[in-house]
């Protein structure tokens, strides 16, 4: 299995039931690497502040990991910027895709309009970035958001087109979207992203849920306890539906919420407390790994690893392509020039 994320903060619930949910299971039954893409995020940003950044952000996203439950000596993690041969071996990939295919790819727009920028050469290029980070391990099983199924679609196609050209050499991957719904913001109206404020996030103490939570969305038309409520759709009853484990409980306030037999309070405390009590091994998971250095001894380790992986994917590619006959003929030639300059 192979996936990843750009480092660009910390993980929230959102995060968590979309995918880190997902990885939690497979460690169990595959081979797991994640990639920390901070290459990917070049893509849209790439200013001197940003990569300042990438440090502690791909420290918190790998911490978030680990508490959230993703088993340290069971995978592999590892930085992208890391491993040369990844950019490398993106060259040898983007002869295998048309320009157009890319431009239709709606995920690519939306990326550069939420960013606010005119469509970078490097963004038009992402989809083929994500196929190397992919092939370069030799992914099998490739789980994703959504909004990156068309990626792995663009990789298999890669994959296949390269395996006409040269010989078999690369495995075409599957991909995986989780079943699950986008979960909605705080706000109620937007999904959950860090760059929207709306966010709850996997490392907020049990304060600072308690006053998330508080504040968030409900039904607008309720303006005190004793009016009638909508639960559809309503983001704190989303939330009770996914992370209360106590079913009758949300049953019964739900009944008396439609009924206007419950206030907002005693929804939202219930609500905060079993967040909390959701977190709470996270918290207590992340303890052990605070030690400075060593999520970045994880992350160096992993980086080796698997970029001997690369080497071997990209030695094979480079081989099945005849390049690297190019380069030893050119050798072979020039040394046994230099030997006849010599003895001359
Ligand atoms: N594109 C992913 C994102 O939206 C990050 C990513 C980069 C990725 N390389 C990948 C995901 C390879 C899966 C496989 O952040």
């Amino acid at each position: 299995m192979l996936t990843g994320d750009r480092p660009t903060g910390k993980l929230h619930l959102g995060h968590f039931v979309g995918s880190i949910n997902n990885r939690i299971q497979f460690q169990h039954e595959y081979e797991s690497f994640f990639i920390i893409a901070d290459l990917h995020m070049l893509t849209t940003k790439n200013s001197p502040d940003d990569i300042q950044e990438v440090s502690k952000n791909s420290h918190d996203l790998v911490l978030d990991s680990i508490a959230a439950g993703i088993e340290p000596e069971k995978v592999t993690f590892y930085l992208q910027s890391g491993i040369p041969e990844i950019h490398e071996m993106y060259t040898l990939l983007q002869s295998l895709v048309t320009v157009s295919r890319l431009e239709r790819l709606p995920s690519l727009k939306d990326m550069a309009r939420d960013a606010n920028i005119e469509m970078p050469f490097g963004l038009l290029g992402y989809p083929v970035l994500q196929a190397a980070d992919i092939l370069c391990v030799r992914g099998n099983l490739v789980p994703v958001g959504k909004d990156n199924i068309a990626h792995v679609e663009i990789t298999r196609e890669i994959a296949r087109r390269f395996n006409n050209l040269y010989g078999e050499t690369l495995p075409v991957p599957e991909g995986l979207v989780g079943e699950v719904p986008t979960l909605v913001g705080l706000d109620g109206d937007r999904k959950m992203s860090k760059s929207l404020g709306n966010a709850i996030f996997l490392s907020d103490s049990p304060k600072e849920v308690e006053k998330k939570v508080n504040s968030m969305y409900t039904d607008p038309k309720r303006v005190s306890a004793d009016i009638p409520g909508t639960v559809e759709g309503n983001p704190v009853f989303i939330y009770h539906d996914i992370f209360n484990p106590d079913k009758e409980q949300v049953a019964d306030l739900k009944t008396r919420y439609e009924k206007g037999k419950v206030g907002d309070v005693e929804v939202k405390q219930k609500l905060a407390s079993v967040i909390n009590q959701f977190l709470e091994p996270m918290h207590v998971r992340r303890e052990k790994y605070q030690v400075t250095g060593m999520v970045e001894e994880l992350i160096f380790q992993g980086t080796q690893r698997a970029r001997e992986e690369t080497k071997q994917t990209l030695f094979a590619m480079k081989k099945n392509m005849g390049l690297t006959g190019v380069m030893n003929r050119m050798r072979r030639k020039a040394e046994k020039y230099s030997k006849k300059q010599a003895k001359e």
